[in-house]
């Protein structure tokens, strides 16, 4: 349809302060439109700004959602009017047994479990759909190795549109599950998450209307995730945390935290401390932990082979960025074993009362890695990013925990089951 096209195309799109595509290797820029790579040099996308004033009274003012943030993001002014799912502002958890568990000082957990999926991927999907409306996609679609089917079949379905999702097959069942309900065309691949992306590519090409919230909306989508970082440093009292720990799957989560940090800022939001952000992969899927330890800026692929399958991407878009950043703020990369990843899903559990998935595993058994070999200061407030629920990886622990014991019902029984 000539209509949508010239409406693609044209700069008059209300993306709030958004104004334009910059390349992030050669720094070209176009006008706002669904294009994700340079057309100089190939590189990658990403939303440029010229912010008003932003102040701390109106963000607290808002919306108990992520948009509160709207004059950071690229979504319209109005964003809220639109019929979104409205994830964010979730609870940021003062995690003082598992600090002493761990042996640091401070410690908060960012609880990402709360969002209306269960995961982080509800504020990407959110953003992506609000620009993706705007400029004049029909369909929602996307590869995904899990949490972010779910996030947008779900906001497809709330926002009434209709939903393309592509998944390994391999996926937990109850991720095919918890997006096969919201009753969308959900397709499973016989093939793994980089077979898929690569396929995911070659639709979005095929399919004018159909907006592949990380592939041809990438540049729109990826900014949803500096939201993690607003709430943060907002609930943390107007101020930045000394040490992040991300985990890392295509690496764009890791990059928006940082962005969303840096421009609190330069606008004046927060002081501008330094803080360092550090990396969480699974060992089984650990391509930028490798290129970080072995001092070198390419990020070779490797074919994953982990339990911790949302972050299971073999070839990271964003693993260059992802060690640009960590190098920039003094952070690492590390990687744990799924054995490690289990520990860090009951430690968590154990002393915080909440129940993560495996790469919330990942994040927190790296935390502890990183403490034990003297990478991440225990004297500096630290904030882990647990990103996804754990009841859609029920798999990862099944074997491992389970009642005490099964006893007839009589109280003598109980007693002594519990030893007493
Ligand atoms: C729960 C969870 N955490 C973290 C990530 C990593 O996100 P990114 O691909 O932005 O690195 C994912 C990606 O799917 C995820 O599902
Ligand atoms: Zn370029």
């Amino acid at each position: 349809m000539t209509t949508t096209v010239d409406a693609r195309t044209s700069a008059a799109f209300d993306l709030g302060p958004a104004r334009a595509l910059s390349c992030r290797e050669c720094g070209h820029q176009i006008p706002l439109a669904a294009e994700f790579a340079c057309s100089e040099c190939f590189g990658p996308l990403e939303v440029a700004y010229d912010f008003g004033p932003v102040r701390r009274e109106d963000i607290e003012a808002g919306p108990k959602s992520i948009w509160r943030y709207r004059n950071l993001l690229p979504v319209p002014t109005d964003v809220q009017s639109h019929p979104n799912t409205e994830p964010g502002l979730t609870r940021l958890v003062k995690a003082d047994r598992l600090a002493a568990a761990l042996g640091v000082r401070s410690l908060w957990v960012k609880d990402d479990t709360g969002n209306p999926t269960h995961s982080f991927k509800d504020r990407v999907v959110a953003v992506a759909l609000a620009a993706a409306r705007q400029l004049g996609f029909k369909v929602l679609a996307c590869p995904s190795t899990g949490n972010l089917a779910n996030a947008v079949a779900a906001a497809a379905a709330r926002a009434g549109w209709e939903s393309v999702v592509l998944i390994p097959s391999s996926l937990e069942q109850a991720k095919i599950l918890t997006t096969a309900v919201y009753d969308g065309a959900l397709i499973a691949v016989e093939g793994n998450y980089d077979d898929v992306n690569r396929l995911a590519t070659q639709l979005a090409a095929e399919h004018e209307d159909w907006a592949f919230v990380n592939v041809n909306v990438r540049p729109y989508y990826a900014e949803g995730s500096k939201t993690l970082a607003y709430e943060v440093a907002e609930q943390l009292g107007w101020r930045l945390p000394d040490q992040i720990v991300v985990p890392v799957a295509s690496g764009s989560q890791l990059t928006k935290v940082d962005k969303g940090f840096r421009e609190l800022g330069e606008l004046g939001l927060v002081d501008a401390t330094p803080y360092r952000v550090f990396g969480a992969q699974a060992t089984g899927c650990s391509p930028v932990a490798t290129a970080y330890k072995g001092g070198t800026d390419v990020v070779t692929p490797v074919r994953p082979d982990t339990i911790a399958r949302s972050l299971a991407i073999g070839a990271p878009a964003d693993g260059p960025y992802v060690l640009d950043t960590v190098r920039r703020t003094g952070g690492a990369v590390e990687d744990v074993t799924d054995e490690e990843v289990v520990e860090g899903i009951r430690l968590l559990a154990r002393t915080e009362g909440i129940f993560a998935e495996t790469a919330g595993g990942v994040t927190v058994a790296t935390a502890k890695k990183l403490i034990e070999t003297g990478q991440l200061d225990p004297d500096a407030d630290t904030v882990l990013l647990i990103t996804g629920d754990g009841l859609k990886t029920l798999d990862a622990v099944s074997d491992r925990i389970g009642p005490k014991a099964v006893v007839p019902p009589n109280a003598a029984a109980v007693t002594e089951a519990l030893g007493l």
